[in-house]
């Protein structure tokens, strides 16, 4: 790649990048410009390594054969910004780098030019230092010099790419949708901007561009994409940022299935062209249900088995208080079954209890299955007929650790979920190496929140339910399912979708269901409901979370590695410094009073 543009970038301060010289080019006297990565001197001759981003050059100051430059070696220091000019040379025999792609050539410098000093780093730039992310953050544009953060924003742009190619081809336009705008409601809060010229009005920035690409599709235009920021004020996590980046479709005269295909083989080129995978298409289907089911969680990692399994019906007579009361006031009892988990200690266990309670799980119940008869603190509170149906559930056998929780349906399914990704990576069950994409469909349309004591949509309120649901919308909402799914990688959420309601009697209902009042829905989506009464064609679409995805392929612990200039868990830019208080002036122009 870096040698298809020397031609182009040739130019006063450069023949060649860094990353270009091969043996081929011995003999040639060439210009390279770029940063000081190392400095040494072996015997009076010093030998620079050059940095660019294409890649590093081995350059030689020998005082025999140019005393001048060489005599300017010695003020050079690392991450200054150097130009030199010489000759290309074989290395000598034993110092060919079969690491280093230039690693067969070195230049002889016989003019050095410094364009600029750098004072002395707060890190070192290499890929080998343990820096603290504070220092990295507060330096980025350092941090973003070393190799790891440029293999990964050079990962981020050639990704960017395919998607722009592979979604032109298929006759996608990439149209943009404002920034300043009305709340778009996808489950967080707001950054609100106020309006200057509104005194006491704010403009919200999108959480994502829902509205606008539905409008799109009621405008004519069929076939939308946008590579797009997205603000949320949540609560952040490792795989979270308070802005990020969607790849964002709406197509319209589809059902799911055809969007389903059309993003596979997205998904597909991408993985097949980073990381040289071949994805095994269709990727395989889940219901929500049977994702919650088997694996407790809506965002299942079936890299590994492990499943949750139903125990409601062993303990449907049980006299152990904490299961019987469980059961009367109808939660649910599941366990898993950890295959050689017996030789587990107490503390072991203990800790795996420290885990469910997260999850607000009140107990973990456990039982060894030992050679000599089961071990555990509960044992003795079930009937035989218990604990003969129970050992076939679980097919327990000599070695195993079985585990309980009982609880509210949620926290039983949440608490064992985690429990089981926990298990997964201590007991060495995951094979990091695998990628394994599922699909989880058929979501429920909405969720009871009982501190709100309303219904609330679990994709959006825009989401179209099962055509066979439909007449339960008013009946039984919490029975009825959307026309809605998730693409996960791994046990992530990597994107999700839906059909959405295309007439506006439907999405008036809707609104109705989730509290939103007539006036309420009119001032806040009536612009929606407008466009839908004039003509919307079917249509639906899916975002996926680039920061997200780029985390995936290159395997980072973070989506903060991925990000040239992200914001800390205290959504806090470190390097810029913001946010930041204003002057009175400001607040003042924008009638806002200090608290
Ligand atoms: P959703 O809310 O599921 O759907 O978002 C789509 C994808 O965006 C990513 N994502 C995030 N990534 C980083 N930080 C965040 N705070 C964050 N929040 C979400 C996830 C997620 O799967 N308008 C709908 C899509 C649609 O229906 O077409 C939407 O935004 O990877
Ligand atoms: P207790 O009667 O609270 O001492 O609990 C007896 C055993 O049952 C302990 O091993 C607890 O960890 C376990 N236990 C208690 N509550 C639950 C629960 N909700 N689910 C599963 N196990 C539990």
């Amino acid at each position: 790649m870096s040698r298809k543009y020397c031609a182009s970038l040739a130019a006063a301060y450069r023949s060649h990048v860094c990353g270009a010289l091969r043996a081929a080019d011995i003999g040639s006297r060439v210009k390279l410009s770029g940063w000081v990565q190392n400095w040494r001197d072996h015997g009076g001759v010093v030998f620079i390594d050059l940095r660019d981003r294409y890649g590093l050059t081995q350059v030689v100051f020998n005082p025999e054969t140019a005393p001048e430059a060489h005599a300017g070696a010695h003020a050079i220091r690392s991450e200054f910004v150097l130009q030199v000019e010489g000759e290309v040379v074989a290395r000598p025999a034993g110092t060919v780098n079969a690491n280093m792609a230039t690693g067969e050539i070195e230049v002889l410098v016989d003019r050095v030019k410094v364009l600029n000093k750098a004072r002395t780093t707060p890190f070192m730039i290499d890929d080998i230092s343990e820096i603290g992310e504070n220092v990295r953050l507060q330096y980025r544009y350092l941090d973003l010099r070393r190799q790891p953060m440029q293999e990964a924003i050079i990962a981020r742009h050639r990704v960017t790419k395919i998607v722009r190619d592979y979604l032109d081809d298929n006759a996608f336009l990439e149209i943009e949708t404002p920034m300043l705008t009305k709340s778009t409601p996808e489950g967080a809060r707001d950054y609100l901007v106020p309006s200057r010229t509104n005194p006491g009005s704010f403009f919200a920035l999108p959480q994502s561009p829902q509205l606008f690409k539905q409008l799109l599709m009621v405008a004519g235009f069929d076939r939308y994409f946008q590579i797009v920021k997205c603000f949320r004020d949540e609560d952040l996590r490792a795989d979270r940022q308070p802005e990020f980046t969607q790849i964002d479709m709406e197509f319209s005269f589809v059902e799911r299935d055809d969007i389903i295909t059309l993003v596979e083989g997205m998904i597909a080129a991408i993985f097949k062209e980073i990381k040289g995978f071949d994805s095994d298409l269709p990727f395989p289907r889940i219901s929500y249900t049977e994702a919650i089911e088997k694996y407790g969680l809506d965002a299942p990692d079936i890299r590994f088995a492990l499943p949750l399994v139903d125990l409601c019906g062993v303990f449907a007579g049980s006299e152990f208080k904490v299961f019987r009361s469980v059961l009367d006031s109808q939660g649910i009892i599941k366990g898993l079954n950890l295959k050689g988990g017996a030789r587990l200690s107490r503390k072991e266990i203990d800790d795996l209890l420290a885990v469910v309670q997260i999850y607000g799980a009140k107990g973990l119940a456990w039982i060894k299955v030992n050679a000599d008869g089961w071990q555990s603190p509960i044992v003795k509170f079930f009937a035989e007929t218990e604990v003969a149906a129970l050992g076939r559930e679980m097919a327990a056998e000599v070695g195993d650790l079985l585990l309980f929780v009982a609880d509210k349906a949620e926290i039983t399914n949440e608490s064992l979920g985690r429990l089981r990704l926990h298990l997964g990576e201590k007991m060495g069950l995951i094979d990091a190496a695998q990628i394994s994409f599922c699909w989880v469909v058929d979501f429920p349309m909405f969720a009871w929140d009982e501190q709100e004591k309303r219904h609330v949509a679990i994709h959006h309120p825009f989401t179209a339910p099962l055509d066979e649901d439909l007449d339960k919308l008013q009946s039984e909402p919490l029975a009825v399912k959307a026309k809605a799914y998730d693409l996960v990688l791994n046990g992530v959420e990597l994107g999700g979708g839906s059909i959405r309601i295309h007439d506006a009697d439907t999405q008036a209902k809707v609104f109705q269901l989730l509290n939103i009042a007539d006036e309420e829905a009119r001032e806040k989506f009536g612009f929606l409901l407008d466009a839908l009464s004039f003509g919307a064609p079917p249509h639906g679409g899916i975002a996926f979370g680039l920061d997200r995805m780029m985390m995936l392929l290159l395997g980072r612990q973070s989506i903060r590695e991925v990000i040239a200039f992200p914001k800390t868990q205290k959504a806090t830019c470190l390097l810029s410094g913001a946010p930041n208080t204003v002057s009175a002036r400001q607040l003042r122009d924008l009638a806002i009073k200090k608290a």
